[in-house]
């Protein structure tokens, strides 16, 4: 069910990349040696005061001296219907799917819920979520609604084709992202919506609100439709799953799987075909299997009317929190593809890099640098990501391929690494790749980066820089279809079905380099099994995980690491665990807590303050046949299930994890 509605069951189709990009054995070694590259570790001060200029959340270089000591019992895999948490903490939820947020918004009433109350009240299935601070005890949440899942939504829901046009408009008011203003309960780690009355940020953004492209491509023939002769104000995002904040204060949320909610693409002309198709669009069938068929109530969705409508999906859309009348801004500068984070670091001489996942089997990792230095607050940085240049990464192992054999069996040197380039594709309006204008490259990335010798990677979800090292995490959360002769050193595994962790340390520890060392410190699965790898330590300590997704990292530079998919590889629920990155505890992973029956684990976000963990709880009771009448889940209220932020904190106050 999850694959049906999340994606339009992406991976029973063809793997939309068939370009003869190498799996990365063939290109020769680069120039750039081992020693020319500090280790992870040894910039640790310098790493930490750059990230503190940048203001990122829990950039302290305090906090490295106090360490990454963990003090928590493990949460034990199991198949509870229930957000399970180690003992000493407490829960509750933040905020549930349908809770009134907006001024005159009824309360939730499943029976009998429409689109104009939906437009009014948080939205389904919460991924990325960000707390912003705006005093002590008063902030800002900023969370993504990803997509809908109207068999869990709707009494008697069978498909798009005979939904009604409100059941659909419910949906379309069901996506994109909430603004809602929290406070902290008693000076504990909780958090609540402050009472009615007292919001004044609090904003809903849906499938419909208008928005701005801004940057190289806005405006281009090729983003201009029918209804917007511009091609500047498209309507809408879709399929937000994760994010990230800019060093100014501002969100920045991500289109992942963009091409299910249209049909028509196989009568568009040759040329953009060939595009849907490295896009994963269906381009056999005018209507996709399991097609939501918003077509019916707005022909936005339908390609063979408007065959550009789906080049103005597929972005990083940037949202001021602060200001509930700010139009979203879709920046082409950052490239399309199915966007899964955007997770910003300030570079050495103060320009902002972003590095960017693209979610799908066989793709790429990116990597984004503007050209003006970061200086200001939000307005003054208002378009500093409109400038700068794209690049993809290129990964070489720097052992044999011969010894690489898809088992996961470490090669002689005892290490998956080796070292990696980014690769320009476009500066401003200058493309750096051949026979494609500067548009071209931002508007069908996919392309651009198949022609520069990109590596194929494991399905990139989220990347995070470690606050306190610099180093960069990449969740390459799984790939069945690698075959053990395209296994490489960065994707070591042939049907890799439980994912891996991908460090990257940037040369100099420069977020702005063009050259970087990585190596594996996480292959995930059952630390029984030969082939998983926990950064060296002992494995008969280590919790199970599987599926790598979202990433956060608290002030002291542990990793904190969701899954989605753990009941298909080990049995057990998703769920959010912990693995410190440096020292003698590096690849002790932890579960910090479980997701009830059907959910995956989102967000993840330790709060600058480390009091408090926020989990979104996505998509629970989501398995095949449930329905209302028939529930797999009654999380969190004993009822039909509702997509929730939850907040953990210590009974004690004691920081998270600690
Ligand atoms: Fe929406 Fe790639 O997870
Ligand atoms: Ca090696
Ligand atoms: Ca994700």
């Amino acid at each position: 069910m999850t694959c049906r509605f999340r994606c339009g069951d992406a991976c029973s189709r063809a793997v939309p990349n068939t370009s003869g990009n190498a799996y990365f054995g063939d290109i020769a070694a680069d120039a750039l040696s081992r020693r020319s590259v500090l280790r992870a570790g040894a910039f640790g001060a310098l790493a930490a005061g750059a990230a503190a200029v940048a203001g990122l959340p829990g950039a302290r270089p305090a906090a490295a001296a106090r360490g990454g000591g963990l003090g928590f019992t493990p949460v034990a895999p199991n198949t509870k219907d229930a957000v399970t948490i180690p003992s000493g903490y407490r829960q509750a939820v933040v905020l549930r799917w349908g809770e009134p947020i907006l001024p005159g918004a009824p309360e939730f009433d499943f029976e009998h819920q429409t689109a104009a109350a939906q437009r009014g009240q948080f939205g389904y299935n919460c991924d990325f979520v960000m707390h912003l601070p705006t005093g002590r005890d008063r902030a800002l949440l900023w969370v993504n609604h990803e997509y809908t899942d109207e068999a869990l939504m709707f009494r008697g829901y069978t498909d798009g084709g005979s939904a009604t046009e409100e059941q659909i408009a419910i949906a379309m008011a069901a996506h994109g992202g909430s603004v809602v203003e929290v406070e902290r309960v008693g000076g504990t780690g909780q958090w609540r919506p402050v009472r009615r009355g007292r919001r004044r940020f609090n904003r809903r953004i849906t499938a419909t609100t208008p928005m701005r492209l801004t940057g190289p491509a806005a405006g281009h023939d090729l983003l201009r439709t029918k209804a917007d002769p511009s091609g500047t104000k498209p309507l809408g995002m879709l399929n937000n799953c994760s994010g990230g904040r800019t060093p100014w204060g501002t969100i920045l949320t991500c289109e992942e799987n963009f091409d299910q909610y249209f049909v028509g693409a196989s009568e568009t002309s040759a040329d953009l075909k060939a595009m849907y198709d490295r896009y994963g669009f269906d381009t056999e069938s005018r209507v996709p299997e399991d097609s939501r068929r918003w077509d019916r109530v707005d022909d936005r969705f339908d390609l063979a009317a408007n065959p550009h409508e789906a080049l103005r999906f597929g972005w990083v859309v940037e949202i001021d929190p602060y200001d509930p009348d700010f139009v979203p801004r879709k920046r082409t500068a950052l490239g399309r593809f199915r966007h899964e984070a955007a997770n910003t670091s300030l570079t050495r001489d103060g320009r902002v890099a972003v590095y960017l996942g693209d979610d799908e089997r066989f793709d790429y990792i990116y990597k984004f640098v503007s050209s003006r230095r970061v200086s200001g607050g939000r307005k003054q940085n208002l378009d500093t990501l409109d400038h700068g240049t794209l690049y993809v990464a290129k990964f070489t192992g720097d052992s044999p391929a011969s010894e690489i054999d898809g088992s996961g069996k470490p090669p002689a040197d005892d290490a998956f690494d080796g070292s990696g380039t980014w690769i320009p594709l476009v500066t401003g309006d200058q493309s750096h790749v051949p026979g494609m204008s500067a548009a071209e490259v931002l508007i069908f990335t996919r392309a651009a980066a198949d022609k520069v010798g990109a590596t194929k990677m494991d399905r990139p979800e989220d990347i995070e820089r470690d606050p306190v090292t610099g180093a960069v995490y990449v969740a390459l959360t799984n790939n069945t279809q690698r075959t053990a002769a395209q296994a490489d050193e960065a994707n070591p595994r042939a049907a890799n079905k439980a994912g891996h962790v991908l460090e990257i340390v940037e040369e100099r520890s420069d977020a702005g380099a063009r050259a970087f060392r990585w190596s594996i410190p996480l292959l995930c699965g059952d630390p029984k099994a030969e082939g998983t790898y926990f950064g060296g330590y002992d494995k008969a300590k280590v919790s199970p995980i599987s599926c790598p997704d979202n990433l956060s990292f608290d002030r002291a530079g542990n990793l904190w690491i969701a899954t989605d998919g753990n009941p298909g590889v080990l049995g057990g629920n998703d769920g959010l665990h912990v693995m410190p990155v440096r020292g003698a505890e590096r690849g002790h992973v932890q579960t910090f807590l479980t997701v009830p029956v059907g959910a995956e684990t989102c967000g993840p976000l330790v709060s600058a303050d480390q009091k408090t963990v926020f989990a979104a709880v996505q998509h629970p009771g989501e398995k095949d046949g449930a329905t209302p009448e028939n529930p797999a889940s009654r999380w969190p209220d004993g009822d039909q299930p509702r997509p929730s932020v939850v907040c953990v904190w210590h009974a004690k106050g004691r920081d998270v994890g600690a």
